[in-house]
């Protein structure tokens, strides 16, 4: 479904009339986004506003100040073109939803997308309009503090889950109630960076750009995403915001994308600092050239683009094209013509419920060791330690500013609700995650000497991942391990629950540790959805989306690499971490860590079994252009009814260019009750098995192909077929 209406000759006749009657300044005001205002919005917004010299705000105002700020600009200002009021709606609005790379953990785009749509809900009723989401980046590497905000490691299951929030952001149409533009972001590569630090330049060839890199964008554009914000990175040397080939030639051209394009925050001027404009003027020339129609927050626009046209240095025509965009998006928004929104309404139990749902689907079960989970509520006592058991800011994660903490429900609440105050003995042990005083050791372990079974709740803080936020060392920060260490020589069962932004390194709690329950950034209802999966009111169903290393030292380590001509193998394993081993045989492995990931991509535990077998293909041979059609029967053999997430892999043994060893070419999550069978079926046309070649064509090859329907990307069932 394409939910950006087709550019409609009506909307293109009232906008042609627009531009005949705008000045050049007001123009420019248009392609200008300011993040200032004042409560009460001062004489000089007002003015202003009037003055039309802003066509945006982002991030700024509380909803009363909008509402005025956007009176004045319909009532007082020339022509009554309104304001578009743009935030970072990024995983919900007042209801905090688990971070993206949680959700995604849930593979299930219907929940996503009803997630996405009541943060649009929220976010309207509070006079905003767009939102910088989806954040569409694969990454591969856990140092970089946005990988907390993507969808995780692979281009098939991000396009389709950045689809859904899209659609749920958007809605079936952009004028309906409670529908927000969405952004499709950082376009392009942004996930890259060397060594996982921000903002750091990236290199990415052109083969790998098209094949792991762009298809996340290309699918939100062809859903009909209203807007693209280019990163702040450079390119392959050139910064993304004046990238003419990702823009112009990519986005433009080739997947000719009708939407309105706004810089990220400063990075029109930020081009100077690349060294790839001598100036000001400069930038704002070649962001324009590039197609940005919007500057975000910093002023080289409204500074120089009306100098640069009468120097004819540029063209009138780049400036009406880029303010028809944006006058676009408003009348598609109905902004012309709809009453402001009422104020949002504390968080609606609908919303809740939701919240509590995904962030049980998204939660992963990593370990679950003599099946000690789900916990007996028989346990007389139940200690609960550790620095995230009881922080609702921490638990919301990055990107939410509109959550409150008084509506977080946190695990101890949870605890104690569930069981009863008297039975949980609580004691943070830490301050927070980082803490290094171990002053309250003592007390965490006195509790735990009084309990049957100890739940640790660690992980790290809301401020440690996100934007700006990368790390060199994915340990467990602060005094936590510790604090394990400590625990653990009083020989009760150790249960951990970790809350994190990334993926984290905790092999040492892990072997500590009979079971894992990994929750990342859970949002508003974390807390209920982890006591129920604990004691066994819900199953956990997640599994990752992003590969686990060992250690940091594997970074990046993704499932879809290439294979090597000296592939290691199962008998090279067994490497003690960190200590360094006498190598034998010249393969591609480590001598101080075994080669493998800790949890591969697609992994999660259940309470639950199931058995995978009766793999069929339905023809052996596929000819060019043909449809097959792969299935296996999925069995839960269990004693619990439980989801299972059932995946798709592909791999072509010979083409023109190598193909990685995997690829995840379908998912689906099944719910089955104990000793049912489902027959799981994946379609597969020759299209899905298209890639780039040498001279990037993007074409199917033909060849023998190997398939695996799978529990992740490191198991399953396998067979073959033969394109022709
Ligand atoms: C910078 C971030 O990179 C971007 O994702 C965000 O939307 C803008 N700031 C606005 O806050």
């Amino acid at each position: 479904m394409v939910l950006q209406a087709a550019p409609s000759a009506d909307i293109e006749v009232r906008i042609t009339s627009l531009l005949t009657r705008m000045t050049l300044d007001e123009k420019i005001g248009q392609m200008s986004q300011s993040t200032s205002m004042t409560t009460p919005l001062s004489g000089q917004i007002k003015e202003e506003i009037r003055r039309g010299r802003w066509g945006s705000f982002l991030n700024a105002g509380s909803p009363q100040d909008r509402a005025e700020a956007q009176r004045i600009a319909l009532k007082e200002s020339r022509l009554g073109i309104p304001l578009l009021f743009g935030r970072d709606v990024i995983h919900g609005y007042r209801t905090i939803f688990p971070i993206p790379l949680g959700q995604s953990a849930s593979w299930d785009p219907d929940l996503i997308e009803q997630a996405a749509r009541i943060a649009a809900h929220e976010a309207f009723a509070d006079g905003i309009r767009w939102t910088f989401a989806p954040m569409v980046d694969i990454t591969r590497d856990p140092r970089w503090g946005r990988v907390a905000e993507g969808l995780g490691e692979d281009p098939y299951l991000a396009s389709r889950l950045a689809v859904s929030m899209i659609h749920g952001f958007q809605s079936d149409s952009l004028s309906s109630t409670g529908a927000i533009a969405a952004s499709a972001k950082h376009y392009v590569g942004y996930g890259a960076a060397e060594a996982g630090r921000e903002y750091n330049s990236t290199w990415v060839p052109e083969g790998q750009l098209r094949e792991v890199y762009l298809p996340p964008f290309q699918a939100a554009s062809d859903a009909g995403v209203a807007t693209f914000m280019p990163g702040f990175n450079a390119l392959n040397g050139v910064p993304a915001t004046g990238n003419l080939f990702t823009l112009q030639k990519i986005l433009r051209g080739e997947w000719n994308f009708k939407g309105m394009v706004v810089s990220d925050y400063t990075a029109i001027p930020e081009m100077i600092q690349h060294g790839y404009a001598a100036n000001t003027a400069d930038a704002a020339r070649k962001a324009l050239l590039a197609g940005v129609d919007m500057e975000m927050v910093s002023t080289t626009y409204f500074d120089h683009l009306k100098t640069l046209v009468e120097k004819g240095l540029v063209d009138r025509r780049a400036i009406d094209a880029a303010v028809r965009n944006i006058l676009r998006l408003k009348f598609q928004l109905g902004l012309f013509d709809q009453s402001p929104p009422v104020p949002v309404e504390p968080p609606a139990a609908e919303a809740l419920e939701i919240a509590k749902r995904l962030a049980t689907e998204s939660i992963v079960l990593l370990k679950n060791d003599t099946h000690i989970l789900p916990l007996s509520k028989s346990n007389e006592k139940i200690a609960v330690i550790g620095p995230l058991a009881d922080s609702p800011v921490d638990q919301m994660g990055t990107w939410t500013m509109d959550g409150r903490a008084s509506d977080v429900q946190t695990p101890l609440a949870a605890l104690r609700e569930k069981l009863g105050d008297a039975r949980v003995l609580y004691s943070p042990g830490l301050k927070n995650s980082r803490d290094l005083a171990r002053d309250g050791f003592e007390d965490a372990l006195q509790k735990a000497r009084m309990a049957d079974v100890v739940l640790l709740f660690l992980g790290e803080e809301q401020i440690l991942s996100g934007e700006a936020h990368s790390r060199a060392f994915l340990d467990l920060p602060g005094a936590q391990e510790a604090l394990v260490n400590e625990i653990a020589k009083l020989g009760r069962p150790l249960v951990t629950v970790v809350l994190a932004g990334r993926p984290l390194t905790f092999h040492e709690t892990a072997a500590k540790s009979k079971a894992i329950l990994y929750g990342w950034h859970p949002g508003t209802m974390g807390g209920p959805a982890i006591a129920d999966l604990l004691f066994g009111d819900a199953v956990p169903s997640g599994k990752l989306t992003i590969t686990f290393p060992r250690t940091v030292g594997q970074v990046p380590i993704y499932y879809a690499q290439l294979p090597t001509g000296r592939p290691a193998s199962s008998s090279d394993l067994g490497i003690p971490l960190g200590n360094p081993v006498n190598p034998v045989g010249y393969v591609s492995k480590y001598v101080d860590v075994d080669f493998t990931p800790e949890f591969p991509f697609g992994y999660g535990l259940s309470y639950s079994d199931f058995k995978y077998s009766n793999l069929r293909v339905s023809a052996p041979k596929l000819r060019m252009g043909g449809l097959l059609t792969l299935a296996a029967d999925i069995t839960n053999t269990g004693a619990v009814a439980a989801d299972e997430i059932v995946q798709l892999y592909v791999h072509q043994d010979v083409a023109s260019v190598s193909r990685p060893v995997r690829q995840l070419k379908g998912a689906r999550r099944v719910h089955l009750k104990p000793g049912e069978t489902v027959n799981v079926q994946f379609l597969v046309t020759t299209k899905d098995l298209a890639f780039y070649n040498q001279r990037m064509q993007l074409l199917t090859e033909p060849g023998t192909f190997h398939f695996w329907i799978a529990p992740d990307s490191a198991r399953g069932i396998e067979g073959k077929f033969i394109v022709e």
